[in-house]
C-alpha cells in the first residue's frame, strides 16, 4: 500500500507523462491524465523485488515503461540498480520513455519472441503484454523460460482472459496467484494480473 501511495503522490512522473502526451502527434489517442491501472501492482511489485533487469513484452505508449523506470530509479537510489527492457514490434512504440525515465531502460524493437530468444541478461521480473493470442503468450513463456533468475516473477496481463500462466506455472512446479482490477463505478469488469513465482 505504501508503494501505491507512492506511485499516486510521484507528481515529477504524472506530470511527465502529460507533458510527452500533450506534446506527441498522437495526443488524441491518449488521456491527457495518466490512469494507471493494474500498472499499479507491477510498479509495486518492482519497488518490492528490487530486480536487476525487468523486461516487459508490449510498449505502446510507453505508461507501463514509464511506471517501471519510475520505480527502478528509486530502487537506485536506494543502492539496488535495475534496467528496464521493453519489447514491440511498433517502431514507433514507447514515444513517453524520454528525459530521465530512459536512463532506466530502453526499446527492443522488432518481434518480441526473436528479441527474447536474442536476450542474453537473466531475468528478474518478466511482464507479458504484447501479442494477446493466448499461443503468443505461451511461446513467450517458454522462450524465456531459461532466462529467468532463480528468483524471478512472471506478470501476465491476460491471466483473467486465459490460463496460460497457470499452466506454465504448475509445468514448471512454480506458484500462481491473479491479482484482480475492480473498477470502480464502471461497467468494465476489470483485468488483472497472473502473478507466477517460485519459493
Ligand atoms: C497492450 S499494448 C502494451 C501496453 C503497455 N504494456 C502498457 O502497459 O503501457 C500491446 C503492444 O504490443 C505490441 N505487439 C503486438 N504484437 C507484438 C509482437 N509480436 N512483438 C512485439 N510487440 C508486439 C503492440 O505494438 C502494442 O504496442
Amino acid at each position: 500500500m505504501a508503494y501505491f501511495a507512492e506511485l499516486e503522490e510521484d507528481e515529477a512522473l504524472k506530470n511527465h507523462i502529460q507533458k510527452q502526451v500533450s506534446q506527441s502527434k498522437w495526443a488524441i489517442m491518449a488521456d491527457k491524465t495518466a490512469r494507471f491501472g493494474r500498472r499499479k501492482g507491477w510498479y509495486a511489485l518492482v519497488r518490492i523485488i528490487k530486480p536487476g533487469i525487468v523486461i516487459e513484452t508490449g510498449v505502446d505508449k510507453g505508461l507501463g515503461a514509464c511506471l517501471i523506470t519510475s520505480a527502478l530509479m528509486k530502487n537506485t537510489a536506494e543502492g539496488y540498480p535495475g534496467h528496464y527492457y521493453g519489447t514491440d514490434i511498433n517502431p514507433k512504440a514507447g514515444y513517453l520513455l524520454t528525459d530521465n525515465y530512459k536512463n532506466y531502460g530502453e526499446v527492443l524493437y522488432g518481434d518480441s519472441i526473436e528479441s527474447l530468444k536474442a536476450f542474453q541478461k537473466p531475468i528478474d521480473i518478466f511482464i507479458n503484454d504484447s501479442d494477446h493470442s493466448a499461443d503468443y503468450e505461451a511461446e513467450e513463456y517458454e522462450t524465456i523460460k531459461d532466462k529467468l533468475s532463480p528468483a524471478a516473477i512472471i506478470l501476465g496481463d491476460n491471466s483473467h482472459g486465459n490460463d496460460k500462466l497457470l499452466n506454465f506455472s504448475i509445468k514448471y512446479q512454480r506458484h500462481f496467484l491473479f491479482f484482480k482490477e475492480q473498477p470502480a463505478n464502471h461497467w468494465c469488469p476489470g483485468e488483472g494480473i497472473g502473478i507466477s513465482f517460485t519459493r
